[in-house]
């Protein structure tokens, strides 16, 4: 009898963290990717999931995505704190960072940016990929609708409450160090974070969102409507993936995977391997800069109507 009740408990166990929200992870089969939809059904089961695969030669053109206007991206006093939260490193962003333009219905506020990761360069670990090429490392700039004033809870509850610009970075040639000078300041920080829940304020060796963001065209891109990569992986973000990555040296990417630990106990694992894999594909349509021109890009294009009419609906 007792037997029983424990083993029943056990059995309630997974529920119970997923529905407490906190225990889902990347590393363990008990917790990884492969179980959220079933320990976070809100919202990890959804029908727009991210990330996915972007293929390229089926992205429906779309003359409304313009170009985006950055505020304060060029400012080099935007960052207030960087911080291993165990399953990233996330720097924080003082408020007045924002982006508007690109076809979004209004303006975002630029809340905190992160990075998905693999293995250093040798195993990639960027969350979307494009063709079934993945990259070393993703960066997610998240954003949330100033209409909102900062309320997450809104946010996640609005279809496009959040705005997330995701950009690839790709790996300079190994004879290159210490490469760009914002990204070698951004990671000499993380030797100061290298356990969970540690964070330093970023007061001196400033940088701005334009230095890390260098040599990226921010006119070309992919946007589709999707989820939260992480639970509870809600179902509220306008997606804007980057064509053009951003180039870091080698040296710089290897030090993500091999500086911060798991959890707050330097003997817990490196950090690495940090993303969700491709979500099932649901015939969620992928637009991209151009004129709606070819046969099969304009029957896409109905598809694409019909499936904003659709969501339209559902609101
Ligand atoms: C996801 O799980 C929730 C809660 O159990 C359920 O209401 C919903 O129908 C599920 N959605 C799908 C697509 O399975
Ligand atoms: C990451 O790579 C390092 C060096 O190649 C290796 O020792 C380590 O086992 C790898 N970690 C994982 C989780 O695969
Ligand atoms: C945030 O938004 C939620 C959902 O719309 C609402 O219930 C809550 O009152 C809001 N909180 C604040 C502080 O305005
Ligand atoms: C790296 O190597 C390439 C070609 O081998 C060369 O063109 C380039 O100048 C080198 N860069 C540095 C920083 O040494
Ligand atoms: C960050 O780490 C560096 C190198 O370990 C050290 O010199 C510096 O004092 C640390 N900064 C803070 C604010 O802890
Ligand atoms: C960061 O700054 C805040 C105040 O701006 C201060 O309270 C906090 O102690 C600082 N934290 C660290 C780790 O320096
Ligand atoms: C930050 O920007 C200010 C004003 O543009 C400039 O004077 C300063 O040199 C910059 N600091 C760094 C570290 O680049
Ligand atoms: C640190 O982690 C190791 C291995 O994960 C574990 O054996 C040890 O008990 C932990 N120490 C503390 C103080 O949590
Ligand atoms: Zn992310």
């Amino acid at each position: 009898m007792n037997r029983l009740v424990v083993i029943v408990a056990t059995l309630f166990v997974p529920t119970t963290y997923g529905a407490a929200g906190g225990l889902w992870c990347y590393h363990d089969p008990s917790c990884d990717d492969t179980t959220w939809s079933a320990i976070v059904t809100e919202h990890c089961n959804g029908s727009r999931q991210s990330p996915i695969n972007i293929v390229s030669a089926s992205a429906v053109g779309d003359e409304t995505l313009t170009a985006f206007t950055f505020t304060k991206y060029g400012d080099n006093s935007t960052m207030n704190k960087i911080k291993n939260t165990g399953k990233t490193v996330k720097v924080t962003l003082k408020s007045g960072v924002q982006v508007t333009g690109g076809a979004l219905s209004e303006a975002y506020d630029s809340l905190q940016f992160h990075l998905h990761w693999g293995n250093g360069t040798s195993v990639p670990g960027s969350e979307h990929t494009v063709d079934g090429t993945r990259y070393p490392m993703e960066m997610h700039i998240v954003n949330a609708k100033s209409s909102l004033n900062g309320n997450t809870t809104a946010a996640v509850a609005d279809d496009t409450g959040l705005a997330v610009l995701g950009f690839f970075i790709k790996a300079m040639p190994s004879n290159v160090t210490g490469s760009p000078a914002a990204w070698n300041t951004l990671t000499s920080y993380l030797a100061n974070i290298t356990l969970k829940d540690e964070y330093i304020n970023i007061t001196h060796d400033a940088f701005s969102l334009d230095e890390l963001l260098e040599g990226v065209d921010r006119t070309k891109y992919y946007r589709y409507l999707g989820s939260l990569t992480t639970p509870n992986c809600n179902e509220a973000v306008v997606w804007t993936v980057f064509k053009d990555p951003i180039k870091v040296s080698q040296d710089l990417i290897d030090l993500f995977s091999t500086t911060v630990h798991i959890e707050h106990n330097s003997t817990s694992d490196l950090m690495t391997n940090v993303f969700r894999n491709i979500q099932p594909d649901n015939d969620w349509v992928v637009t991209t800069q151009g004129h709606p021109a070819s046969g099969a890009s304009t029957m896409r294009s109905s598809l694409g109507l019909m499936a904003l009419a659709w969501m339209l609906l559902r609101v």
